[in-house]
């Protein structure tokens, strides 16, 4: 019998927030396998619990503090079970910004490490189960993390994430992002190459490309500084790389050689994520969004023009300080006059150390919730009716994974709704022609053509 060299131990993480924590706690776990750990779909029978926290909205950074609580019980229950204690850490944006508060709150916490400082995290593992109460201020530098980190990625399937860049320099007046992810700052195109040929090698056909500010991407090549369009053209020469797709996006920094790329790079998918927040001038100004309502149908027309069948998605906040009925029928003009094949919406919520959450005229939790429903029914109503428009047509699917019934697939559109096809389980990981059939409430049915 072939004994392992060392017990296997349990990690078990939990993500929340953005794609960017996605991408992080899949490297977290790449960083930790090394040490013996594998992953398990269960937190009651691990060793080393992390959750990746998202800090964008009151809710989600209180949901950390009463996961917590079942952990702790969870860890009792364990070790009355005679098993090893189960170590807690709290990675991600939560970490960073009030990780003192989290060790005074949360004594049940082993380990507070915030989004720079991952690949100190073998280190600061090991030291722990030695020494209860580490807590790591992250430094903010990225460069240090992504140097660290091992160039094999462990893949799930022909889609993956890449994170280019880091941090937002915008300020917007509601957002945390600028204080929990630091500086703008991109890597190297070398490094992000290298990343993208391992995962081509793994079988790896689309790429979804991460930054909390994508579009402002700038790192440096063997020319000086890249742009975004200049990497995904860079990536598209890879083998096996057939599709691109990139996010989150600023409009101001949707550069022409970008927009030029959604015409002419025929790996880059025709769907964009930009937010607008807002369709007041008035409300986008106290936001510090730094573009007007105008500048922003101007750029989506330009788009539109390199791209006609472009599906464009975007993120609304309602209820910002001060803002009136006039200022939230501006964005619902807004909304009907670019049409939305997805989008997010939000209730404003106050963050702490943020410029908008000492602003005058806080607006009424009912009256946000009004706004909410009236702007959630039209974007749905764009969504379904975006939908609807591709039925009958042909696209082109890349399947990620197997439906639940018999020989059932499920695979993603260019515009990125999923699209259930029955007999295509032997697809996996091929993009086919596909004629769309239906449209169900949150995905496409098709059939092989
Ligand atoms: N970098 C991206 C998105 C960052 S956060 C961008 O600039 O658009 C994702 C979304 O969360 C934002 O687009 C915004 O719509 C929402 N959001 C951020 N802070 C918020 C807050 N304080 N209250 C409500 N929604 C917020
Ligand atoms: Fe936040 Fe604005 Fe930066 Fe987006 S651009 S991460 S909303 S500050
Ligand atoms: Fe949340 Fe941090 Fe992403 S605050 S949205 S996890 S950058």
């Amino acid at each position: 019998m072939n004994a392992p060299l060392r017990p296997g131990k349990k990690l078990h993480i939990k993500t929340y927030g953005c794609q960017m924590n996605v991408y992080d706690s899949e490297r977290m776990t790449d960083l930790l396998r090394p040490l013996g750990y594998e992953v398990s779909d269960t937190a009651a029978d691990a060793d080393l619990v992390l959750l990746n926290t998202c800090h964008i909205r009151e809710k989600a950074a209180e949901k950390v503090y009463s996961e917590i609580g079942r952990l702790k019980e969870m860890r009792e229950d364990k070790l009355a079970r005679g098993e090893s204690r189960m170590t807690i850490a709290v990675a991600g944006c939560v970490a960073q910004a009030e990780g003192q508060e989290i060790m005074h709150r949360a004594p049940a916490v082993d380990l507070v490490i915030g989004p720079q400082a991952y690949h100190q995290l073998p280190e600061l593992i090991a030291r722990t189960t030695r020494a209860k109460g580490e807590r790591l201020a992250a430094d903010f530098a990225p460069d240090a993390k992504f140097d660290a980190l091992p160039n094999d990625r462990e893949v799930s399937g022909p889609t993956a994430f890449l994170t280019v860049q880091e941090g937002c320099d915008k300020f917007c007046t509601f957002c945390v992002v600028p204080y929990t992810r630091g500086a703008e700052w991109s890597r190297p195109v070398a490094q992000i190459l290298d990343e993208a040929r391992g995962l081509a090698d793994k079988g790896v056909r689309e790429l979804t490309l991460l930054g909390q500010n994508v579009n402002a991407y700038n790192g440096v090549d063997s020319n000086g500084q890249s742009t975004l369009a200049r990497l995904m053209y860079a990536l598209a020469d890879i083998e096996g790389i057939d599709r691109i797709r990139y996010t989150t996006s600023h409009p101001n920094d949707m550069g022409e050689d970008l927009i030029a790329a959604h015409r002419d790079l025929p790996q880059v998918m025709p769907y964009l994520h930009l937010p607008v927040q807002s369709g007041s001038d008035r409300i986008l100004r106290a936001m510090n969004r730094k573009h007007t309502r105008q500048a922003y149908f101007d750029l989506v027309a330009r788009i539109r023009d390199a791209r006609p069948d472009l599906a464009l998605s975007g993120d609304f906040i309602v209820g910002f300080p001060g803002e009136t009925d006039k200022d939230f029928e501006d964005t619902l003009d807004l909304v009907r006059q670019v049409g939305y094949a997805s989008a997010f919406w939000f209730k404003y919520s106050p963050r702490p150390g943020t410029p908008a959450a000492a602003m005058p005229k806080q607006v009424e939790d009912a009256v946000m919730d009004e706004r909410l429903n009236a702007l959630q029914t039209l974007l749905l109503e764009q969504q379904q009716s975006f939908k609807a428009g591709l039925v009958g047509k042909t696209l082109d699917v890349l399947f990620e994974k197997k439906g639940r019934y018999g020989q059932q697939a499920i695979g993603r559109s260019p515009y990125l709704q999923s699209v259930f096809v029955e007999d295509a389980a032997h697809l996996m990981g091929q993009i086919v022609p596909v004629r769309i059939d239906a449209v169900g409430a949150n995905s496409l049915q098709g059939s092989l053509v």
